[in-house]
Formats: structure tokens, C-alpha cells, sequence
């Protein structure tokens, strides 16, 4: 065992490891307007399995990353020192940025270099993620370790009186193969790099010990390519209140949820029906095998909860499709050669320009997979609207702000959306934003586009 794509040559256990809450990163300085963050992205070995030390390649040298929390409105550096061996480039997923600072793939900032990102945080609060976006490597530098939460509120949301404080967490989801000496296995699969064990916040299949209150989870898929299908064991719903972009204007009720590559779900889980002793297991019901299941939730006391869940959270502004200057067409395929996925036919290719929208208009974008399999395409700059899935309009907990589309095999989604605020410049290919699947396999084999903004 071991090596190849055979899976993992060792076993993790489960149910018996803590979930690990990153540590929230403080602002090496402050001003009155902007907070001054400083990240080290270092090789580092971590214990994962216990019993064994795993060579990652993490911000701060752990994986997940710290968390950054922000504020809407309120200017954002994120100094970023490379202390690692490899070259990189770390894009704030989520972020509506100045173009020169999306962490363009060919933008390296090479081993031993510095590199300070500005983030205005002009946009609704929302569950942002940090990770690298390296031209051919994305995949495998996430995959050792590159990612980390980037949580974005503001006022309106505080005053809502959801869960805070210790009920409310982000947890990210990733599957990972590990050899027998715990180190991490990547093979750079070009289907996808699918790993047989779940880990939650860096660690395999944690316990989350809750008390018979409400808590607002909110789920980042950072898997490489595997989609989950999310349960609780006990039947219990989740109170799905926000998606990519942040909130959705009204909570929706859902049993089962499928989250894909980069996409996230804000869900209140409610406890108060449970009883202290109670053990309800986060099931993947689209996996098999050790991939059912994530993590636990065990009751271990009774509290009173003071949080509410508001039949109002966020009115979201509808964008006209009448308003739309154009539809542009993205047809995601295969093709062969030494990159087989392509986007209209093409591989990408750093030094093209594929699309210069107009700053200040708003645009439709139809998104068309002539493959066999599902491929989340995420866009980077600004949020969008589904406008319909195959034809359908999109199901209420998906109507919200979007940056990550699951476009259906053999299917078509079109979304709308306006880009504001940044332009870019045609002659400097790091001002680009980029568009491709978040399939991080599929990416680094050129299912990539690119777009500059203009005046
Ligand atoms: Cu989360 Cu272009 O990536
Ligand atoms: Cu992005
Ligand atoms: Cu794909």
C-alpha cells in the first residue's frame, strides 16, 4: 500500500480528536481607517495522524491558516512573507478587490519575497476563504496546506442576534490520502484528486462538543475536486441563512445540502430539541466507504440560548436581466493534448484576454459544460445571481450573491452580475481576474480564463 493512487497506507481515527479552531490573527498595526495583517507562509510538520508528523506548507505554518475577521467598509493589508520553497501567489476567494491585487497566478511572489495585498472589503460581509492560486500548482500547494478562513461581517448582521461567539464556527472540509509515515499524498490526478480520509479544520474526523443551543456553522468545501452531500444522522435540518456572497434574504430549511469545491453555507444546526449525551454524526451522503462520514456533534450540556434566527436577514437587490449589455458564452470541455480542459476550445493561457467587460455594466454569463461531469466554475471580482440552472430558476438557498456555480453535466447556468468599482489594465495581465473551475486539477490543467475590466 501506499504511493500511487491506492489511497491511504494508514488509518485515522475517528470521532476521537477535538475540532481544532484556527487562532483569530491580530493586526500587527492599526489606523483609523485600515488593519495591517502579517502572514508567513512556511514548510512546516504538523501532527494530522496520530502518531505521525506530516510535512505541510502552511500560512503561519499550520493548515488552516489563522482566521482574519473583518469588517466590511474597513481597509485591509495582508502582508504576505515567503519563507517556503516555492513560489507563490494567494488570492482572497470572495474578495472584491483592485485588480492588481487577486493573487494573479503569474504574479509570484517568489521565495523569500514579500508581498502586501490591499483589500478595501467594499462588499457585503460574507465567508471569504484565503489560498494559494499559483499558475500549474494551485492544486498542489492547497493541497499541502495554503488556506485559511477570511470571515467578513458587519453591524446589520451583528445586530441580527444570530449565534456568535463560541456558537458560531467556520470548518472547512478536505479530503486528503496520507502514506504510512503520515505524510500527504498528492497525486496530481487530472480527473480531480479525490483523498479517502475527511479532514475538518485540519484534523480527521473530528468531535465538536455543543451544548442544547443553536450554532451557526459556517461550511467551507476546500477540497481539491470532491463534492459533499451534507447530513445530520439524526434527521436534524439545517437552517441554511447565507451562501458564497453572504446572507440569503430569509432562512431556508434543508435536510441534505450539497456543497462542491470553494462553496459555502451559513446553517444555523439547533441542539435545543437534543439531550446531553446525544452524539449526531455530519454524514457526506455522497460518499462511500471512509468518506460518509465528517465529524461529530456531541451534546454534552444543557445551556440557555439567547440567539434568535430572523425571518428577515438580508433583502438581496435583484439584478435586471434587462439591464444585461451582453451574454457572453463559456463553454467548459475536454480536448486532448497535454491540457485537456479547456474553456471555448482553449487552454488557458496567461498572456490572453478572454473577456474585457465595461466597468459599471451588467452582463450575463452562460456557463455550458459539454463533459460528463459536474465542474464548479467560480469568478473572481465581483458576486453574481443564478439566473437559471438548465432553464430552471435556481432553488431558493442557491438565489443569493454566488461566486461558485455547479454547472451540470452536459448543462447550462447563466448568471448575471454588474462589475463595479475596478478597472483594470488590457497591457498588465496580473490586472486580470480570473475565471476557471474550482476543480483545482481541472484549473492547473488550464480550465482557466481570464478577464480584464475597462472603462
Ligand atoms: Cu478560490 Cu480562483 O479561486
Ligand atoms: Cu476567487
Ligand atoms: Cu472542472
Amino acid at each position: 500500500m501506499g504511493g500511487g493512487g491506492g489511497g491511504s497506507a494508514i488509518s485515522a481515527p475517528v470521532f476521537e480528536l477535538p475540532l481544532n479552531i484556527p487562532p483569530v490573527l491580530q493586526p500587527i498595526s492599526s489606523t483609523a481607517t485600515q488593519d495591517i495583517f502579517e502572514l508567513t507562509q512556511r514548510n512546516a510538520t504538523v501532527g494530522i495522524i496520530p502518531g505521525t508528523q506530516t510535512a505541510i506548507l502552511g500560512y503561519n505554518g499550520m493548515t488552516p491558516g489563522p482566521t482574519i475577521r473583518v469588517d466590511s467598509d474597513r481597509e485591509t493589508v495582508v502582508r504576505h512573507i515567503n519563507n517556503s520553497n516555492v513560489r507563490t501567489t494567494t488570492h482572497l476567494h470572495g474578495g472584491h478587490m483592485r485588480a492588481g491585487d487577486d493573487g494573479h497566478p503569474v504574479d509570484y511572489v517568489n521565495p523569500g519575497a514579500t508581498r502586501a495585498y490591499t483589500y478595501s472589503n467594499k462588499q457585503l460581509p460574507a465567508t471569504l476563504w484565503y489560498h494559494d492560486h499559483t499558475m500549474d500548482l494551485t492544486g498542489d500547494q492547497v493541497y499541502a496546506g495554503l488556506a485559511g478562513f477570511y470571515l467578513m461581517s458587519d453591524d446589520y448582521e451583528r445586530a441580527l442576534g444570530l449565534p456568535s461567539g463560541d456558537q458560531e464556527v467556520a470548518i472547512v472540509i478536505q479530503d486528503r490520502t496520507f502514506a504510512a509515515d503520515g505524510s500527504l499524498i498528492y497525486n496530481d490526478n487530472i480527473m480531480g484528486e479525490l483523498g479517502d480520509t475527511i479532514l475538518v479544520n485540519g484534523a480527521p474526523y473530528p468531535y465538536f462538543e455543543v451544548s442544547t443551543r443553536k450554532y451557526r456553522v459556517r461550511i467551507l468545501n476546500g477540497s481539491n475536486a470532491r463534492t459533499y452531500n451534507l447530513a445530520l444522522s439524526n434527521g436534524t435540518t439545517f437552517t441554511q441563512i447565507g451562501s458564497d456572497g453572504g446572507l440569503l434574504p430569509a432562512p431556508v430549511s434543508r435536510t441534505t445540502m450539497s456543497i462542491a469545491p470553494a462553496e459555502r453555507l451559513d446553517v444555523i444546526i439547533d441542539f435545543s430539541n437534543a439531550s446531553v449525551g446525544d452524539q449526531i454524526v455530519f454524514l457526506n451522503t455522497a460518499g462511500s466507504g471512509s468518506t460518509t462520514q465528517i465529524m461529530r456533534f456531541d451534546v454534552t450540556r444543557v445551556e440557555d440560548d439567547g440567539s434568535v434566527v430572523p425571518q428577515v436577514l438580508r433583502p438581496v437587490e435583484r439584478l435586471d436581466p434587462a439591464a444585461a449589455v451582453q451574454t457572453r458564452r463559456w463553454v467548459f470541455g475536454m480536448s486532448g493534448g497535454s491540457y485537456p480542459w479547456v474553456i471555448n476550445g482553449r487552454p488557458y493561457d496567461p498572456e490572453r484576454i478572454d473577456a474585457m467587460p465595461r466597468l459599471g455594466t451588467t452582463e450575463i454569463w452562460e456557463l455550458t459544460n459539454r463533459t460528463g461531469m459536474m465542474h464548479p466554475v467560480h469568478i473572481h471580482d465581483i458576486m453574481w445571481q443564478i439566473l437559471d440552472i438548465n432553464g430552471r430558476p435556481p432553488a431558493p438557498q442557491d438565489a443569493g450573491w454566488k461566486d461558485t456555480f455547479q454547472v451540470p453535466p452536459m448543462g447550462t447556468v447563466r448568471v448575471i452580475g454588474r462589475f463595479d468599482d475596478y478597472v483594470g489594465d488590457p497591457n498588465d495581465v496580473t490586472t486580470a481576474y480570473m475565471m476557471h473551475c474550482h476543480i483545482l486539477e481541472h484549473e492547473d490543467h488550464a480550465m482557466m480564463s481570464q478577464f480584464v475590466v475597462v472603462e
